[in-house]
């Protein structure tokens, strides 16, 4: 987004209508799906997540842990949002610390407390002036500090893939059911706008019995971004791409689709299938690479992780879904987003965006008509504000927005700890099934029933939308 883009006066009132922790006793990974401990496959729920309302929170005081990338545009979003006080801050190199403080004083935000250090994070969700942790670090961070943020009585909103393993979605969801505190896994794509029509459009029966579904990650991050130097910290990144076959990112394709299936809230994943293929492309470019630059040797001659992952999802109430991931061959972005139901479909990858009600795809102009009569009321509410502010075309702010006022009013998240694991869980099953030919693997139930009778994620802004976006005529901080 351009500066002057941003130089606006913003003064709405939108009030009318927006461890190293030791592994728990609980969550003793086994290797093989059918066969997990009593207190999670067939242990009973301890309090039910699913629609919690927490105390409401006046102001939410924000501790963020990674500022990289992606969690320096966070501290940017989160500082145009009223009612929130960004009061920590924390990354492992200091330096990316003192940008965000950068951040925060051009935002005309007061100074956050510092934390640094492989373990500052541990302090930070100690901190008595934190209400939630917000946690854009490296994958193998995320269900750490969120157990131990939970655990120090902190809500936590938790980049994607909250967790890497059955054993730590099990860590999720028991710490959030025994301390009663939010655990949101950021899917930011549930956000976007054509997700958002097709999440109502599917509520409002338009698309009649929804029958299967497709999602991906298809994204080619491989020379601009996991062979980069300067994007990923410590090269994390394409570390996670070595000795491992499977879908490493699931939930941008799945999360969308989930709730179009309700799943978790009346149907639920059972089994999946899922097969790889060989890694036609990263270790070429690896020995290309390192034969110009020393640094990358290291990444020579490893077992990089297939290019195409496919796998299949069945549901209980015996609907399909198919979800991809390839972030390594030459081929445009696509998250998929098909949804196939009696009455009708729509797809959103390859573009344009298109909804069909039999046979052909409806013309760009009824397509305009949906949009203005089935987007979401928060489309209305704070879409607009979004584009400008930015993130992922608007959608990553529209998640900030709505998670901030569900807390400030007492509401519950749309998305609930146990969203956060069954969406993260197909990274390791997917493995599982890939390393047995493909076999079926059982999806566990997160919920332990209660999925029977849990309510739909609620579209409406009933009890909330009470939240201001800030004026604001700061430029976006340029470090
Ligand atoms: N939802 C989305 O659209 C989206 C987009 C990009 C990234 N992500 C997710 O965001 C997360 C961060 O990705 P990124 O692209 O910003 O990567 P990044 O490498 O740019 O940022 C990660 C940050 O975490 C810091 N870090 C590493 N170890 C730490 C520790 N022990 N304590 C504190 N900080 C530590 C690193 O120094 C770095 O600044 C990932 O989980 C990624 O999957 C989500």
């Amino acid at each position: 987004m351009k500066l002057n883009r941003r130089n606006f006066l913003r003064n709405l009132s939108l009030g009318t209508g927006a461890l190293t922790i030791g592994l728990p006793a609980f969550a003793k990974e086994k290797t093989n799906s059918e066969n997990f401990s009593p207190n999670s496959k067939n242990g009973k729920q301890r309090f039910n997540m699913c629609g919690y309302a927490a105390p409401k929170l006046e102001t939410v005081r924000i501790g963020i842990i990674g500022l990289g990338m992606r969690g320096s545009d966070a501290v940017n979003r989160l500082s145009y949002i009223d009612g929130v006080e960004i009061t920590a801050l924390c990354d492992k190199y200091a330096d990316r610390v003192t940008n965000a403080q950068k951040t925060l004083e051009k935002m005309g935000r007061s100074k956050a407390k510092e934390f640094s250090g492989n373990e500052g994070w541990k302090a930070l969700c100690e901190s008595n002036e934190v209400d939630l942790v917000y946690s854009p670090t490296p994958w193998h961070l995320h269900t750490p500090i969120a157990v131990y943020a939970m655990q120090n009585d902190k809500h936590v909103a938790v980049e994607v893939p909250a967790s890497k393993t059955i054993d730590e979605c099990w860590q999720l969801v028991e710490t959030s059911e025994q301390t009663k505190k939010h655990c949101m896994m950021l899917e930011n794509c549930c956000y976007d706008f054509f997700e958002l029509l097709t999440l109502n459009m599917t509520r409002q029966g338009l698309f009649g019995e929804l029958v299967h579904a497709e999602g991906a990650y298809i994204h080619d991050l491989s020379k601009d971004w996991l062979f980069n130097k300067n994007a990923y910290a410590d090269m994390w990144r394409l570390k996670e791409n070595i000795g491992v076959n499977g879908n490493l990112y699931p939930t941008h394709g799945l999360g969308p689709i989930a709730q179009c299936l309700n799943i978790n809230r009346g149907d639920k994943f059972d089994h999946l299938v899922s097969m790889q293929t060989a890694d036609f492309s990263l270790n070429n470019l690896a020995n290309e690479i390192a034969a110009k630059d020393d640094f990358f040797k290291e990444f020579t001659n490893q077992s990089f992780r297939g290019n195409m992952n496919t796998t299949l999802i069945k549901t209980e109430k015996e609907k399909t879904i198919l979800l991809q991931h390839d972030v390594s061959t030459a081929r445009p972005y696509s998250r998929i987003h098909l949804l196939s139901g009696t009455k009708g479909a729509a797809q959103k990858w390859p573009g344009p965006e298109r909804i069909a009600f039999g046979h052909s795809w409806i013309k760009k102009i009824e397509l305009d008509e949906l949009y203005k009569k089935y987007s979401p009321p928060i489309v209305a509410h704070i879409g607009e504000i979004a584009k400008e502010v930015g993130g992922h075309g608007g959608m990553d702010f529209i998640m900030d927005w709505r998670l901030i006022d569900c807390l400030r009013n007492g509401l519950p998240l749309d998305q609930d700890v146990y969203d956060a694991a069954s969406w993260s869980c197909i990274t390791p099953l997917s493995q599982k099934s890939v390393a047995t030919k493909s076999r079926s693997i059982d999806i566990p139930d997160f919920t332990r029933g209660s999925w029977e009778k849990n309510k739909p994620t609620d579209l409406t802004l009933n009890g909330g939308a009470t939240t201001r976006v800030r004026k604001y005529s700061t430029k976006k901080a340029d470090n």
